[in-house]
């Protein structure tokens, strides 16, 4: 098994509480664990009843289990807050007000959500030595996923960048010829070595991802979730990332034969249907299913959560067993 572990899925089908599970999974096996959870809505904070933030903290009561959880909104703030800094510094101060308008502007279109979460984790994978595994719960829009999916491009896009760049000192020097320093605003550009920086961040993030990491998709049985599913599978895919598996999550159980009241014949129905799906699962996918989680009753947490982690067939194994 690979050392980073990302669980990712439509909102609401069950990540925090599948990442949860397979962390829990991971720390019972002896390895240091830990998990990165980024919803505040309902969170790594609520399925073990303690409060996580940004640093990592043991999670009480189980050990080598780590937890931290990153708010997308703060996230945004900080992103923002360190470009305009960046920005500030290279630009006369007329135009800094219309830049900062800018910045902001950018930070609240669709995305910035993720892009922000998305150098987190990339910080996140940089500086997790201590730890032998460390599970991700992506944000419930699932452009994360699609993010992580990004590198390679976002690589190319800050190529271009620089390539322009460089033309534009390159046209600076020659109009200032005569000018002994204009030689080295090239290699000294702040803007250049900014984003000769970000190229290295996303070619580390690139290989981590496609050396180093396994993904996993979360579903429910029913159509949206189905859908949804294919769609990321193909999207990693095409990043060359490996999807390892799918958990189907919320399953109805099945109600005892000799029920026949008007509840039992709704929830025999409803089990057939998503017994269907669930075949049409392992059929239309290549991915294995790992897993396949009851419908409980009340949330999942304490002695219902060590239920789920038992039920998980991800192995948490460093290295997979040699067959
Ligand atoms: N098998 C299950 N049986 C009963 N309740 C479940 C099950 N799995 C998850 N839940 C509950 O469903 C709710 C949503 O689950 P969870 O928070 O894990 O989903 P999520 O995919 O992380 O959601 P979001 O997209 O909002 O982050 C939670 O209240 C959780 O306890
Ligand atoms: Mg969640």
């Amino acid at each position: 098994m690979n050392k980073f572990v990302f669980f990712g899925g439509k909102g609401g089908v069950g990540k925090t509480t599948v990442s949860s599970a397979y962390g829990l999974k991971c720390a019972r096996d002896g390895l240091e664990t830990l998990l990165v959870s980024t919803d505040p809505a309902h969170s790594t904070s609520d399925v073990f009843d303690q409060q996580f933030d940004d640093d990592p903290e043991p999670v009480e009561g189980h050990e080598n289990l780590f937890a931290m959880e990153l708010d997308p909104e703060e996230e945004v703030q900080r992103h923002m807050t360190d470009i305009k800094s960046t920005m500030s510094d290279q630009v006369s101060p007329a135009i800094v007000n219309e830049i900062d308008r800018q910045i902001e502007l950018a930070h609240r279109t669709p995305g910035a959500y993720e892009a922000a979460l998305f150098d987190r984790f990339i910080d996140v994978m940089r500086s997790s030595e201590e730890y032998d595994r460390v599970v991700f719960d992506t944000s419930p829009t699932g452009g994360t996923l699609r993010l992580l999916a990004l590198p390679e491009f976002l690589e190319s896009w800050i190529e271009r960048l620089t390539a322009k760049r460089t033309e534009s000192v390159d046209l600076f020097e020659k109009a200032a010829i005569g000018d002994k320093e204009a030689r080295q605003k090239l290699a000294e550009d702040p803007i250049i070595r900014r984003l000769t920086e970000r190229k290295k961040l996303f070619e580390f993030a690139g290989e981590t991802l496609r050396e180093q990491s396994a993904f996993y998709l979360v579903l429910n049985p029913d159509e949206l979730s189905i859908e949804e599913s294919h769609r990321a599978v193909a999207d990693l895919t095409e990043a060359g990332l490996t999807v390892g598996g799918l958990v189907v999550n919320k399953v109805a159980p099945e109600p005892d034969e000799g029920e026949t009241g008007t509840g039992a014949t709704y929830l025999r129905e409803r089990y057939r249907t998503e017994q269907d799906r669930l075949a049409r699962i392992r059929e239309e996918f290549d991915q294995p299913v790992v897993a396949v989680i009851e419908q409980r009753v009340s949330e999942i947490k304490g002695d219902l959560l060590s239920e789920v982690t038992a039920e998980l067939g991800i192995e948490t194994a460093a290295s997979p067993p040699q067959a």
